[in-house]
């Protein structure tokens, strides 16, 4: 499963990146919002940061303007993966761009049902948000084994994209089902290193070392 980071925040996709965790990000206008800085300026300097696709979410509600957006975010760089609502104007921009070869995440998807049209909109990604779906008492998992199930049935290309991810169990479920992609904030990625008997292995580890009065090198 590929590992993409749900953040505007530059200081954090970098240090994340070199531990090889990274294949990707997202963002989204709060996530924008939350950076303080110029959509254009940051999305530009988080291409940099990875090889893999990073999401810019256009504004419009309509199709002439959607597009218009996705050419302005589109020419940032060849990463610049064009995020669009699932709207019936969103899907119209997502199956217009990748006619010709422009990568789209299709966002806010919240039912099998769109999932199945993003697909048959040609969308790269899809985004079912799991953590929006747990906020109103709905089972999120339940909605990628779903989409799973449909994508497989009819061998679509789109790739499941799990966002809206709250934790590590989110992850693992995700890997569990089989989703192609999971987008973590940076602390939920962070937290997939960490295990209680890993600290206290090393711990006791280091301990005996120190009785052995040794060095290495
Ligand atoms: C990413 O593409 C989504 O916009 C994001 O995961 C939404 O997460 P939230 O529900 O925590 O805002």
């Amino acid at each position: 499963m590929k590992f993409f980071v749900d953040t505007a925040d530059t200081a954090e996709i970098a240090d994340l990146a070199a531990t090889g965790m990274v294949d990707g990000v997202t963002t989204n206008p709060s996530l924008i919002k939350k950076s303080g800085r110029d959509i254009m300026e940051v999305t530009k300097e988080i291409c940099g940061l990875t090889d893999g696709p990073v999401s810019a979410e256009v504004i419009a509600l309509d199709h002439a303007t959607m597009m218009k957006e996705a050419e302005v975010l589109r020419k940032i760089a060849d990463n610049v993966c064009i995020k669009v609502p699932l709207t019936i104007d969103g899907l119209k921009t997502c199956k217009a761009l990748t006619s010709e070869g422009t990568m789209v995440n299709v966002t806010l998807c919240f039912s099998a049902n769109q999932a199945l049209l993003a697909a048959k909109a040609g969308a790269s990604f899809i985004s079912p948000f799991v953590g929006r779906h747990d906020d109103n008492g709905l089972d999120g998992m339940t909605l990628i084994e779903d989409i799973r199930l449909i994508y497989d049935n009819y061998t679509f290309d789109t790739e499941i994209l799990v966002a809206s991810i709250r934790h590590p169990i989110h992850v693992l479920e995700s890997a569990r089902i089989g989703a192609d992609v999971g987008t973590m904030p940076p602390n939920v990625i962070r937290n997939l290193f960490k295990h209680v008997l890993t600290d206290k292995g090393l711990e006791g580890f280091l301990k005996d070392w120190k009785d052995t009065g040794q060095n290495i090198g």
